[in-house]
């Protein structure tokens, strides 16, 4: 399609202008967008290899999805908790069923679902585990990224996400991520739970050594101490299982899962455990006006009908072999590193070459769309729906952009 007027730069202009510049878009105005692929306002066509940080797992607008929207759109969307409906019992059996847990508490953000964990931990930690009160502690991994509430942000270790944010709240003890003895020696009569990434996600897409979530979970069993994992972004078919606690068959206390549940469409965010621990919560001890309302509960059960169908997840296996093998061929042509699993990949550029900011504008003008992250490292997590043929587009273009800049 030809362009008939530059629409991008005062768009741009105009965002610039009104928004807080509490982020720093790449300059392309999002029009339209279908499976893996999103058009401008001036019809350019790009590949999308950031799926909204995995929150479009199932690509913009899946029929399914979409359909299911619709459907409830026409029905009704938005009771309040104060009411039951016809979504919410389905809703919450099936996330139950998919995550193996007896219960669900849904939310809306991602965050909201941590803030619950947190709250479901330290709670379960004076009524069950008796820690005295006001004493309980979680301990967390450096580097890690569950949000950007004040709590959550107290104990990030990355100083653009905390600082200038305190007082920050006490009550978390943070420990390197992948070391088993240093999370052995953090854990004390005070510890109520281990909140992890299962791969972190914002820190580059950091997988743990092989046999550290067995150890994780192993320690947690040992010592009275839940296992939470954070699979806001690497749960939900992404590393090509349904979580990525699966790789090592490790089960987790607590679940908390985010973004792609809502299928690109609404924030749904939920946590999941067993009785005895999501049991702790009474009547008015905790809630949200939108979670669980009836256009969440719906949409999410159609994501968690595509999950229960295996085929998202064999895709990210499948399609994200290719994505791993063409990316490994650039290791020493101007990448330094790859890591990740299924349709997930951090990838670091040679510091000498460029930025990862800098890589990610000259791909946005070879037609793909990715995320720098702290950096020379770029993030690849294209929607799920993919091609092998699409990967290929997207990496010989980031292979002409290491290629120009050496
Ligand atoms: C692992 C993880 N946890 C929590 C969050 C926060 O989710 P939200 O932005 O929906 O609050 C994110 C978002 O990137 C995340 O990656």
């Amino acid at each position: 399609m030809t362009s008939v007027a530059n629409l991008t730069a005062p768009a741009v202009q105009e965002a610039e202008q009104y928004t807080a510049h509490n982020y720093h878009p790449l300059p392309v105005v999002i029009a339209e967008a279908e499976g893996a692929w999103v058009t401008d306002v001036d019809g350019r066509r790009y590949l999308d290899c950031l799926a909204g940080y995995s929150a479009l797992n199932f690509g913009h607008r899946h029929p399914a999805l979409i359909a299911a929207a619709h459907e409830q759109l026409d029905r009704v969307t938005l009771t309040s908790r104060a009411f039951l409906h016809d979504q919410f019992g389905p809703f919450c059996r099936e996330l139950a069923r998919l995550a193996g847990k007896d219960l669900v508490l849904p939310m809306n953000s991602g965050a909201e679902a941590v803030e619950t964990a947190i709250k479901v931990s330290r709670k379960w930690g004076y009524k069950v585990k008796g820690v005295p009160d006001g004493r309980a502690t979680i301990i967390v991994a450096d580097g890690n990224f569950h949000g950007r509430t004040t709590t959550i942000v107290s104990f990030s270790t990355d100083p653009e996400a905390r600082a200038d944010y305190g007082p920050y709240t006490p009550g978390f003890v943070v420990v390197p991520y992948g070391d088993l003895d240093a999370l052995a020696a953090a854990i004390d009569d005070t510890t109520v739970a281990v909140l992890l990434e299962p791969i972190q996600g914002e820190a580059g897409v950091l997988v743990p050594p092989r046999g550290y979530l067995p150890g994780v979970r192993r320690l947690c069993t040992e010592r009275g101490v839940l296992f939470v994992a954070d699979e806001i972004q690497s749960g939900l078919g992404r590393t090509g299982a349904t979580f990525a606690c699966d790789d090592e068959q490790v089960v987790p206390d607590m679940y908390v899962l985010g973004k792609a549940l809502g299928g690109g469409i609404v924030p749904v965010s939920a946590v999941a455990a067993n009785r005895e621990i999501l049991g702790v919560l009474r009547p008015g001890e905790h809630g949200s006006t939108f979670g669980g309302n009836p256009l969440a509960c719906a949409v999410a059960r159609a994501v968690i009908g595509l999950l229960e169908t295996g085929e998202p997840q064999a895709r990210a296996r499948e399609v994200g072999a290719r994505l791993h093998e063409r990316l490994a061929g650039l290791v020493g042509q101007g990448l330094t590193a790859v890591r990740g699993r299924g349709l997930w990949a951090g990838i670091d550029i040679d510091p000498a070459l460029m930025t990862g900011r800098e890589a990610s504008v000259r791909l946005m003008a070879r037609g793909v769309l990715a995320k720098d992250t702290h950096g020379s490292t770029l993030r690849l997590a294209p929607p799920l729906v993919v091609t092998a043929e699409e990967i290929d587009v997207a990496v010989d273009a980031l292979a002409e952009v290491l290629r120009s800049a050496a």
